[in-house]
C-alpha cells in the first residue's frame, strides 16, 4: 500500500507556512519546500494523490537543471524526492503566464476572451477565425497579479501603470519567460510532448538579482499535450490528448457543489489512482526514466532526509 503525504508537522524547521499544495518552512536564508500529494481545484483541496507530490518536486528539479542557463533560479538541493530547498527570495507579485495556444476553459483563458470577440490584449493582437486549441504563430505573454482573492490579467502596460511592478522589472520577466517557455517546447516536443501553457513566479534574490522560484513546467502549473496526435484531433475539431485533472473536476461537478458544500464526498478509488498513474508517466515521458519505487512511510523518511541534510 502506496503512502500519501497529506501534511507535515515538522517543528525542528521552524514556523511553517501552508501552501494549497506546499508546506513551507521558512528559514534564514532558505526555504524548505515539502510538496505533498494535496490536490487542488475550485479553490479548495478535493483529494489526494499519491505520489504527486513527488513526481511535481522531480519534474521541476529537472526543468530548473535544463534551463539555469537561461536565468537563476531558487533550486539549491533536493534532499528527497518531497523537498526542495530554494534560496530564500522576495516574491514579486506577478503570474508570469506564458501561452502557445488559444486554448482554455475557465473565465480567464484567453479562448474564453477570443470566443467573447477580444482581440486586442494590450501587448499583442490575435486576427479573426483561429480556432481552439490552435498554435499561435509566437507564443504570448499575458501576465497577472498575485491577488489574495483572485488573480486579475492585466496587460504589461496595465500593470506597470498601476504601480504593481516596475516596467524593466517586467520587461526582464517577459524576456525570461518566454526564453524559458521556448526551451521547454523544445524538450517537451523531443519527448513527444507539447508545452501548451504554463505559469512562472520570479522573486528577486538578496542582489536584487531576478531569480525563477516555486516550481516550473510541472503539471499543476502547465498544460501538457500529447504531440503526435494534436494535428489531427486539432483538425478534427476535437481536444488534444492531455495530463490534466479535469476528469476529476468533472467527477465533483456531478457529485456535489464544489464551490459551496461544506464538506466534500471522496472521489472514487479508481479515478484517483488514474490520476497518479498520469502523473507518474509524464514523468516518464519527460525524463525518459521511470520513477523510483518508493515504499513505507513518507513522513518519517522525509524526517530523516531533512535532519541529515540540515545539520
Ligand atoms: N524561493 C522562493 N522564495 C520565496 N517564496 C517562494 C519561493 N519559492 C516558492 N515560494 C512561494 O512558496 C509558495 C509555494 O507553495 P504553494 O503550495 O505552491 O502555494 P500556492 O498556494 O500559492 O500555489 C508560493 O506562495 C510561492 O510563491
Ligand atoms: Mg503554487
Amino acid at each position: 500500500m502506496i503512502d500519501i503525504l497529506k501534511e507535515t508537522n515538522f517543528d525542528f524547521l521552524g514556523p511553517k507556512k501552508v501552501g494549497k499544495v506546499r508546506d513551507i518552512y521558512e528559514q534564514e536564508k532558505q526555504l524548505i519546500l515539502v510538496a505533498t500529494d494535496r490536490h487542488s481545484s475550485f479553490d479548495r483541496i478535493i483529494a489526494h494523490i499519491p505520489r504527486k507530490g513527488e513526481v511535481l518536486n522531480r519534474i521541476s528539479a529537472f526543468w530548473f537543471e535544463q534551463t539555469k542557463d537561461i536565468v537563476p533560479n531558487h533550486f539549491l538541493a533536493m534532499p528527497d524526492p518531497n523537498v526542495t530547498i530554494g534560496r530564500k527570495c522576495k516574491s514579486l507579485p506577478v503570474e508570469a503566464v506564458v501561452r502557445g495556444f488559444l486554448t482554455g476553459v475557465t473565465s480567464t483563458s484567453i479562448w474564453t476572451h477570443y470566443q467573447a470577440g477580444k482581440r486586442d490584449f494590450g501587448n499583442f493582437t490575435l486576427p479573426d477565425g483561429m480556432k481552439k486549441n490552435q498554435r499561435f504563430d509566437k507564443p504570448v505573454f499575458t501576465p497577472s497579479t498575485k491577488a489574495d482573492d483572485h488573480d486579475r490579467t492585466l496587460s504589461p502596460q496595465e500593470m506597470v501603470e498601476e504601480g504593481i511592478i516596475e516596467a524593466q522589472v517586467l520587461e526582464k520577466i517577459e524576456e525570461k519567460s518566454l526564453q524559458l517557455f521556448e526551451r521547454g517546447q523544445q524538450i517537451a516536443a523531443k519527448k513527444g510532448l507539447i508545452l501548451a501553457d504554463t505559469k512562472y513566479e520570479f522573486g528577486l534574490d538578496d542582489n536584487g538579482t531576478l531569480t525563477l522560484i516555486d516550481e516550473i513546467h510541472t503539471p499543476d502549473s502547465s498544460r501538457w499535450w500529447y504531440l503526435d496526435s494534436y494535428e489531427e484531433r486539432f483538425g478534427k475539431g476535437e481536444e488534444p490528448i492531455y495530463f490534466d485533472k479535469e476528469f476529476l473536476r468533472l467527477w465533483f461537478k456531478d457529485h456535489c457543489d464544489p464551490y459551496k458544500d461544506a464538506v466534500l464526498p471522496e472521489a472514487p478509488l479508481e479515478l484517483i489512482e488514474e490520476l497518479s498513474r498520469r502523473y507518474q508517466t509524464i514523468y516518464h515521458d519527460l525524463t525518459g526514466e521511470d520513477i523510483p519505487v518508493l515504499s513505507g512511510a513518507i513522513i518519517p523518511r522525509i524526517e530523516k532526509n531533512l535532519k541529515q541534510y540540515t545539520i
